[in-house]
């Protein structure tokens, strides 16, 4: 049962995003409760790599890339404080991330990248001083020292736990259906009843659907579903993850190599498919040749939250005040979760909040040519 019948602010999707925002509020003293239908973190959320890539996903993007760089440098500091916090280790690492060029047009599509204190250029033989197995087909690599990667799951855990300890409510195996705006309020119902809110914020992932239309929007998140594998690596030092072509592999801290994705557009089902997981390994054996000796572990698939211009929905909705979404972060929810925790706090306490950004993830933005199609 609830603790109470009335919360200042309810969130409603215990994914890294939800579980971020829970954070950021319960700091600045806010009463939440955050709702989740199963565990907190288990479906788009545990199914992701972790990379922080700010600069291999959203460099191009002007406003989109100062959003996403602020919010990797707000897991600096997280990881320290939700550590000592929490007790729990998100598993952050320095190694950074060799992002592969095969031909001269890759190195040139680079250009401005390179131009950021935090990248360097690589020939192949100084990228092959770092990781000694991979492919001799580069021409070199670009070495996003910054783009670190952190384990998803943990993460959004260490969030929550975080915000149970700074007095939040968090509600697992509770699914909300429904929320009715009662003009000085809102009403919430829940699988264990109901209850009322002042503000709700709708951090559903792919799932936000459902809340759009209950709430008179037109907007449609659609699922991009991606397939991965881990396998043991018992053989190689790799601290740093190898990237090209939106594939990669990552490697945790327990001697597993993450190596993913597959991107299956409108695909509702959470399961790994054998062409997609052979559509990986084909992938990761071009970048890594001496991956096929390694021992299998495990595959799995997540549904990445994408929006009709591939950037989040952050910010409150046009015509209910004291409603907020705050999904659709695609590919890149693990990297923007603080600063979108962050933000939607800032909103729902009248803190002020970079006004490009506001205009950039609002719900009601119109599509603009250089972001359409994006994923
Ligand atoms: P979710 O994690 O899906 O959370 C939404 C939650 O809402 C779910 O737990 C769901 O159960 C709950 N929910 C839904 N409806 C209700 C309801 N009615 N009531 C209560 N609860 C409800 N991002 C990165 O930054 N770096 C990466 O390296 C990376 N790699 C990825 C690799 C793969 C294969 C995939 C699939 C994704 C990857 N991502 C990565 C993207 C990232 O995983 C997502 O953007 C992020 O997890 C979205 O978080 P979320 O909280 O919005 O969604
Ligand atoms: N950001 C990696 C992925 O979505 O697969």
């Amino acid at each position: 049962m609830l603790k109470t019948n009335h919360t200042e602010v309810a969130v409603i999707g215990g994914g890294i995003i939800g579980s971020a925002i829970a954070y950021y509020l319960a700091k600045d003293k806010r009463k939440v409760a955050l709702f989740e239908e199963r565990k907190i973190g288990s479906r788009s959320t545990s199914a992701a790599a972790g990379m922080l890539g700010a600069h291999s996903e959203y460099k191009e993007f002007q406003h989109v890339y100062s959003f996403a760089r602020s919010s990797q440098l707000l897991y600096k500091e997280l990881y320290h404080e939700l550590k000592e916090q929490t007790g729990m280790d998100f598993e952050m690492k320095k190694g950074g991330l060799l992002q592969l060029a095969f031909t001269s047009e890759e190195r040139e599509e680079r250009n401005s990248l390179m131009q950021l204190p935090a990248v360097e250029w690589l020939t192949r033989e100084e990228a092959k001083r770092k990781v000694p197995h991979l492919t001799d087909q580069i021409i070199g690599a670009s070495f996003l020292k910054e783009d670190v990667h952190v384990t998803p799951a943990i993460a959004s855990n260490s969030f929550s736990k975080g915000a149970l300890l700074l007095g939040a409510e968090i509600y697992e195996f509770t699914k909300v259906f429904s929320v009715v705006n009662e003009y000085s309020h809102y009403k919430v119902n829940i699988t264990q009843g109901s209850f009322t809110a002042d503000q709700v914020v709708i951090a559903s992932g792919v799932w936000s659907n459902y809340f759009f239309q209950q709430t008179g929007l037109m907007n449609a998140i659609i699922p991009v579903k991606g397939e991965c594998i881990a396998v043991l690596n018992d053989q190689l030092p790799l601290v740093h993850s190898i990237f090209h072509d939106q594939h990669y592999i990552v490697p945790r801290n327990n001697n597993e190599l993450i190596v993913g994705a597959t991107k299956r557009w409108d695909d509702w089902n959470e399961e790994p498919t054998l062409e997609g997981i052979e559509m990986v390994i084909k992938k990761a054996k071009e970048m890594l040749p001496s991956i096929q000796g390694m021992r299998w572990l495990r595959s799995w698939a997540g549904l990445r939250p994408q929006t009709f211009d591939g950037f989040p929905f952050i910010g409150e909705h046009p015509e209910q005040k004291g409603l907020y979404f705050a999904a659709g972060h695609q590919r890149n929810g693990i990297l923007l979760a603080p600063g979108t925790g962050k933000m939607i706090a800032n909103l729902i306490s009248g803190n002020p909040v970079n006004s490009e950004w506001v205009e950039a993830f609002k719900i009601d933005r119109l599509p603009s040519a250089v972001s359409i199609g994006r994923g």
